[in-house]
């Protein structure tokens, strides 16, 4: 059986407007393994009153450490991109020594191409902040915050939720609200350190890293936000409850962000291993996976392929934070992937030589090849720049750039061929990755 259930994507102009019903409702609202888990198993947000009914109180546990055992049965992984287990940073936390840390809430999903962590805070924002003060709890910490998208709505909301649980008396620790710019790299840990911290969403070089070292030089846990809802539910029903969605190696639900061929988007709540066939309406000529830090796969391949790590990592691609992405029969993928590479380029923060030089050279490389006639020149100076520039910056903006490049190279080889005869297979110019209107070229939007 498929779990899965959809929502419309919350584009900041529909925030708050009608919204269709997910599919896949149950009754029951989805414990005992069904889906949704985190998202509402009705349209529209869930308010305090609801949560509570549904939840009861935040799920403490009376003492630091405790929930540790049972996020690490439960084998939850992170969801804002490199699936680490999350018990490993709790514990890692909770064993420091010196002042005790903070614990921010990472909701800043700088990626064009994903809605998820949007999505969540818009629909099930009480499940999120109860998970913020339990993993504050498990490490023994009394500063918390959440850092979220840049969206007045979206952070109306928010404060109107934080402001009734304070009066309810639900909240342990109070918490703090931070706005992230609209910036690609605004949500990698040491720039949400930096920035919550009242600088630039700037990263730096590791280490030390945030846990070490990051808001107000203080030990710092970073955990996504859908990472801390699961953890809220983790923390009411236990593992084995955690552990009758997805597959032994990659349980649980996640929240994935669904580009359809025919222009349509979502978020769906699935489960980790729901064949990549059963979320995409197939075929296509390529599937982008896992963002823009993530790969192009032929399209006869994807639909061969689960939504699982094990299968995809061999390929060198990987779930991420749930980025999938059809191509359109009718769509040049380089001329998508030279879009969206010079997008990157522009988002370089411009702190290390390699980035900074690199990615413009390999956007102007790709975005010949894209054209007619390319000089075979310039597929040898892809290849190279991408050599040179990745593993060679503070963050992984490099590297991420290069896998999307290379993968593009890949599987995009016959239309290379294509274009250096002076022809392309595509035949609509229309952009269809998701794209911010107008990259920001100054240096004063970090903040
Ligand atoms: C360039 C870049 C951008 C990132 N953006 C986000 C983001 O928007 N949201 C997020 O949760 N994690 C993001 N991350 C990952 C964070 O650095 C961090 O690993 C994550 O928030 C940890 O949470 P998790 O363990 O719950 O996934 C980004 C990482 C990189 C390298
Ligand atoms: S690698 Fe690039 S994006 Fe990352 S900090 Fe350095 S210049 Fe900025």
């Amino acid at each position: 059986m498929t779990h899965h259930a959809t929502l419309p994507m919350p584009g900041p102009a529909q925030w708050g407007a009608e919204e269709p019903p997910p599919v896949n409702r149950r009754p029951d609202g989805g414990h005992g393994g069904l889906l949704p888990r985190l998202m509402p198993a009705h349209p529209g947000p869930v308010d305090l009153t609801e949560h509570v009914e549904r939840f009861g109180a935040p799920p403490y546990r009376g003492a630091p450490r405790r929930l540790i055992g049972d996020v690490e049965a439960a084998g939850l992984t992170g969801r804002g991109g490199a699936a680490f287990p999350t018990y490993r940073k709790l514990a890692a936390m909770a064993a420091g020594r010196g002042p005790a840390p903070v614990v921010i809430g990472n909701g800043a999903e700088g990626e064009p191409a994903s809605s998820k962590d949007k999505a969540l805070l818009w629909f099930s924002p009480h499940l999120v902040l109860d998970g913020l003060q339990v993993a504050a709890e498990a490490v023994g910490s009394a500063t918390v915050g959440l850092y979220i998208h840049r969206n007045p709505r979206l952070q109306e909301r928010l404060e109107v939720a934080i402001a009734q649980r304070a009066a309810a008396g639900l909240d342990a620790a109070p918490v703090e609200l931070t706005e992230a710019p609209h910036r690609f790299l605004a949500g990698e840990e040491s720039a949400l350190a930096s920035r919550v911290s009242g600088g630039p969403a700037l990263p730096r070089f590791k280490p030390p890293r945030a846990s070490q070292r990051g808001v107000a030089g203080r030990r710092t846990l970073v955990q996504n936000v859908e990472t801390l809802a699961h953890l809220a539910l983790i923390a009411r029903y236990g593992p084995g409850w955690f552990r009758s969605a997805g597959t032994p190696d990659e349980p649980g639900s996640m929240l994935a962000t669904l580009h359809q061929a025919d222009g349509r988007t979502g978020v769906v709540e699935t489960t980790l291993g729901t064949p990549v066939a059963d979320l995409l309406r197939l075929p296509a000529q390529a599937v982008l996976v896992g963002g823009y830090h993530g790969a192009w796969l032929p399209g006869a391949q994807a639909e061969l392929l689960p939504l699982a790590n094990a299968a995809l990592r061999p390929l060198g691609a990987a779930v991420g934070a749930g980025v999938l992405a059809a191509l359109p029969a009718d769509r040049c993928g380089l001329a998508e992937t030279a879009r969206v590479v010079r997008y990157l380029a522009l988002e370089s923060a411009g702190q290390c030589g390699p980035c900074f030089n690199g990615l413009p050279r390999m956007a102007g490389a790709l975005a010949e090849l894209a054209g007619p006639w390319p000089r075979p020149q310039a597929q040898a100076d892809l290849e190279r720049w991408s050599g040179l520039v990745a593993g060679r910056g503070a963050c992984h903006h490099p590297d991420g750039t290069v896998r999307l490049v290379r993968s593009a190279l890949q599987v995009f080889a016959a239309e290379i061929d294509q274009h250096a005869h002076g022809h392309c297979t595509g035949t609509s110019g229309r952009p269809f990755l998701p794209l911010p209107a107008e990259p920001p070229l100054d240096d004063t939007d970090w903040r």
